[in-house]
């Protein structure tokens, strides 16, 4: 364990800006960005006012996408650059037709960025939305996803990593279950693309969206929508302009043609140093292992866990989980915890209100040590006592 976390740490570390006098594990929530992603950001950020260059190139989109192409295993022409999740799962939920009646599959782990755009939409055009409880057992989670499968069913949705339990579910066997059938695709990677290895052709998703400033930890604001190619014209581009269109767009007749490629997607001017920043992002990564980062995350997780159900706590996470665990103490709100572990001892934890688990969350990543996760038990052994006196 110790000789794990010492390879790469604590030379790695430095890069990061992250205050030493606090334990950060809320990379689920946004990560912490690298200084060298901040300079480059910075830097560009500052030529663009000094030249009045709006900063955007066409090399800059083509890198940036062929190296989300190359973490998804996907074509770049199948990328969008969006600002978070949510804004790709607005685009696919708002894009598809659907009629009245139309079902959509959805669990009850959802974060609320890819439950409320369902919500509307179903009350919009009168759509059922159906819902299952992810299993620890990816049988039967697969088991209760073919049980809410009928001949109304058009679209399920579902994330790859649980935010509310760290669980990955089983994304490849359920592409199998609707494979072929009149059903789209769609799975939220917000909480897998940085976290676990991500390969979209295997998974057989028609859509998958996710963020840049989490477990990437790129900039805040930036993420990617993949469309698989022959799925644009299922997914229907809502909001357009700059940028979507091939640029023969005629008022008089009424014509415009959207790009052939998922940048039909992408309108108007947006905060190219951020773009930019998200490009660093990838160059930073392609200079790790980024196998060895997860594996030594992995250990980081399974350490912990073993700690924690040492000092009473249950752990939610199943194992052979991601580098997430959520855990809860009988008796205890989560909230009193987390604060209590916040005030006097700067640890970053995230409550776990969805799926009603009373619980926190805890996400291990590049930034965290052995050596913390010792002090953030020892803390968590101490507060409950208190707590619970
Ligand atoms: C599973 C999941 N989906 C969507 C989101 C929303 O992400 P964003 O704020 O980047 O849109 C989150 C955020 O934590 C998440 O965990």
């Amino acid at each position: 364990m110790k000789e794990a976390t010492e390879e790469i740490w604590p030379d790695l570390r430095k890069q990061f800006p992250l205050q030493y006098d606090r334990i950060y594990l809320n990379t689920s929530t946004i990560g912490i960005t690298p200084r060298s992603v901040l300079d480059s950001m910075y830097s560009h950020m500052e030529g663009c006012e000094k030249t009045g260059d709006i900063g955007h190139s066409t090399k800059l989109w083509q890198d940036v996408k062929a190296g989300i192409a190359l973490l998804l295993n996907c074509n770049d022409t199948e990328i969008a650059l969006t600002r978070n999740t949510t804004e790709g799962v607005n685009i696919v939920c708002n894009g598809l037709s659907f009629n009245q009646g139309d079902e959509i599959i959805t669990s009850t782990h959802e974060h609320v960025g890819n439950t409320i755009p369902w919500i509307i939409r179903s009350k919009r055009d009168k759509l059922r939305i159906r819902t299952f409880e992810p299993s620890k057992e990816s049988k039967e989670t697969l088991e209760r996803i073919a049980g809410l499968i009928g001949p109304r069913t058009r679209a399920i949705s579902l994330p790859h990593v649980s935010c509310a339990s760290g669980q990955i579910l089983p994304v490849e066997a359920i592409g199998n279950l609707v494979k072929n059938q009149q059903i789209f695709y769609f799975v939220d990677g917000a909480q897998a693309v940085g976290n676990i290895p991500v390969n979209v052709d295997s998974i057989g998703c028609h859509g998958y969206a996710a963020s840049g400033h989490k477990w990437l930890c790129g900039p805040n604001g930036t993420g990617f929508l993949y469309i698989r190619k022959n799925m644009l014209e299922s997914v229907d581009a809502h909001h357009v302009g700059a940028y979507s269109n091939i640029g023969d767009f005629s008022l008089r007749n009424c014509k415009a043609s959207l790009i052939n490629s998922a940048q039909r997607y992408e309108y108007g001017t947006i905060n190219t140093s951020l773009i930019h920043g998200l490009n660093s992002t990838i160059n930073f990564w392609s200079e790790i292992d980024h196998t060895k980062v997860w594996a030594q995350n992995k250990q980081l997780t399974s350490f912990f866990r073993l700690g924690l159900l040492d000092i009473g706590a249950e752990v939610i996470t199943p194992t052979e989980s991601s580098s997430i665990l959520t855990f809860k103490f009988s008796g205890l709100h989560y909230e009193d915890l987390q604060q209590k572990l916040w005030k006097e001892h700067k640890i970053r934890l995230r409550g776990i209100y969805e799926g009603n688990f009373n619980a926190l969350r805890a996400s291990i990543h590049i930034y965290n040590s052995c050596d913390e996760i010792r002090r953030v038990l020892q803390a968590l052994r101490e507060a409950v006592t208190e707590l619970l006196k």
